[in-house]
């Protein structure tokens, strides 16, 4: 029977079990005695399996001795206990039938060695072929479904929120606006500018920054809630931490306030980094050996710290003091830099930081102002290694302050119309927290850049395949 690589060297089958297993060859191996190996990968788990092609095999000299790496087999035999160190079970081949050569052996991008990151990137349609790509891959899997899990649990609804939108969610200018194919046919007003009137929605549309807005309408309808999909920041931020698609995780809750927000930040990430390390142990211990050494004994340590919770005025305080020259100097009112994050994540405090109540003028619209008239109700969770992975707040829900918040950022109220109404009908205390998916899957597998936590990387000037 067809079986997965997985299942095979897992013990589930009995030594002597005709199996048949479909996937790519790894490498290829002859022995003098008159016999290959060929090690098969179909990613269902970290290891290939080593199927042993005797030289009584029809095709042998005209196939099997033909495969390289990247060419697709189905290989049928029996399950053997292996001789072969590092693993328990191998194939004894019967039959082995080609299911797609490999053009061009030479020139194949994914050669059996270690190849760079960057160059990776470059073919990034063949990477998931490589050890790394694949791990990534299913420990990326893992988190997804444990995400879901984790908020399943709790009773919290899935909502999916719009990709396509008119309102600036962060009220940050972002956005990267969606043109209808025929926008050059399109009237023109009297200006010579595109008639929105007769564009296909009727008004200026946008990728979404964050499906916040419209999860709070559901939030004040069903209590708890998150959404989990793709979101667009066109910022210009060409770093190892920033991509211009990227998936994020927003619950939002009722009758809550930031500091139930900060305990479900820290639950969440604990629950996540728990399930990667249980049900991912070979490809957690691949980033150890490979990527980072303490890949493993970082999330543990996570997973056993508790939170440290400093507000924003005694972070400041803390990083004036700490004697430590930054590129970018602190001062009361500046937004934290990765710098600073990591100082207080690191070397203050040395296990994950909630830093808490920031100024206002450097935060969002939507953030709830303090009764000190000068911060907002605002979180950003820190992790060592990294700095910021979430970042959250309670949400303004007293409509006059909301409009106060709006009108000093230059925001259209008529474009929050039903924004607002949620303050009108039925307000109540809420908050919730956004966490960047991508962010999450570095942290977890140790990489230094985002652009190897998603399969096809949207970056400035980057947007291939
Ligand atoms: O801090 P941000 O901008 O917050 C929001 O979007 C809120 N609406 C969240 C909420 O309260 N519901 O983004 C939240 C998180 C960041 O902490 C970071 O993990 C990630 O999203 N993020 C990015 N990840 C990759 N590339 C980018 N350009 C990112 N910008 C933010
Ligand atoms: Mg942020």
């Amino acid at each position: 029977a067809v079986t997965s690589v997985k299942r095979a060297l897992s013990g589930a089958v009995a030594p002597g079990t005709e199996v048949t297993v479909r996937g790519w060859v790894r490498t290829r191996r002859d022995s003098k005695a008159g016999l290959s190996f060929v090690n098969v990968s179909d990613g269902s788990c970290f290891d290939p399996i080593q199927v042993v092609a005797p030289a009584t095999l029809p095709n042998y000299a005209g196939e099997v001795q033909r495969l390289t790496s990247g060419c697709a087999v189905i290989a049928t035999g029996t399950l053997a206990p292996s001789q072969g160190k590092g693993q328990a079970f191998e194939i004894q081949a019967t039959r082995i039938e080609v299911a797609g050569f490999v053009d061009d052996p030479e020139t194949y991008p994914i050669q059996p060695k270690a190849h760079s990151l960057e160059f990776l990137r470059e073919v990034a349609h063949l990477r998931p072929r490589t050890n790394l790509f694949g791990a990534v891959a299913r420990v990326r899997h893992t988190l997804a479904a444990a995400v879901h899990r984790f908020f399943h649990e709790r009773g919290f609804l899935w909502i999916n929120t719009p990709i396509i939108t008119t309102s600036d969610a962060e009220g940050a200018g972002q956005m990267f606006r969606v043109s209808t194919l025929d926008l050059l046919n399109l009237p023109r007003d009297a200006k010579g500018g595109i008639d929105f009137g007769k564009d296909f929605f009727g008004k200026e549309t946008f990728l979404t920054v964050s499906g916040q807005l419209n999860v709070e309408a559901y939030c004040l309808s069903l209590s708890n809630v998150y959404t989990f999909g793709p979101t667009f920041r066109a910022e210009n931020s060409n770093t190892p931490r920033h991509l211009a698609e990227f998936w994020m995780i927003e619950p939002e809750i009722a009758f809550a306030d930031l500091d139930a927000d900060a305990r479900l930040a820290e639950d969440f990430l604990k629950y996540l980094f728990r399930a990667a390390l249980e049900e991912r142990p070979d490809d957690m211990a691949f980033f150890a050996e490979r990527v980072l050494p303490d890949a493993i004994e970082r999330l543990e340590k996570f997973i056993a710290s508790p939170f440290e919770r400093i507000d924003y005025g005694d972070a400041v305080q803390i990083l004036k003091k700490s004697g430590r020259k930054f590129e970018f100097p602190v001062e009361w009112g500046v937004d934290l830099q990765t710098e600073h994050e990591r100082y207080l994540t690191e070397q203050h405090v040395g296990r994950p930081v909630v830093v808490m109540n920031y100024p206002e003028r450097i935060k969002a619209f939507y953030m709830r102002l303090n009764d000190d008239g000068r911060t907002v109700a605002a979180m950003d969770v820190l992790a060592p290694g990294i700095g910021e992975i979430i970042g959250g707040s309670q949400r303004e829900e007293r409509l006059d302050m909301l409009d106060a918040r709006m009108r000093q950022f230059g925001l259209d109220a008529a474009h929050y119309q039903w924004y607002r109404d949620l303050r009108r009908y039925g307000t109540v205390p809420h908050a919730g927290f956004g966490l960047g998916f991508e962010r999450l899957v570095c942290y977890v597998c140790g990489l230094s850049n985002i652009r190897d936590a998603i399969p096809y990387p949207r970056a400035p000037g980057h947007a291939e395949f």
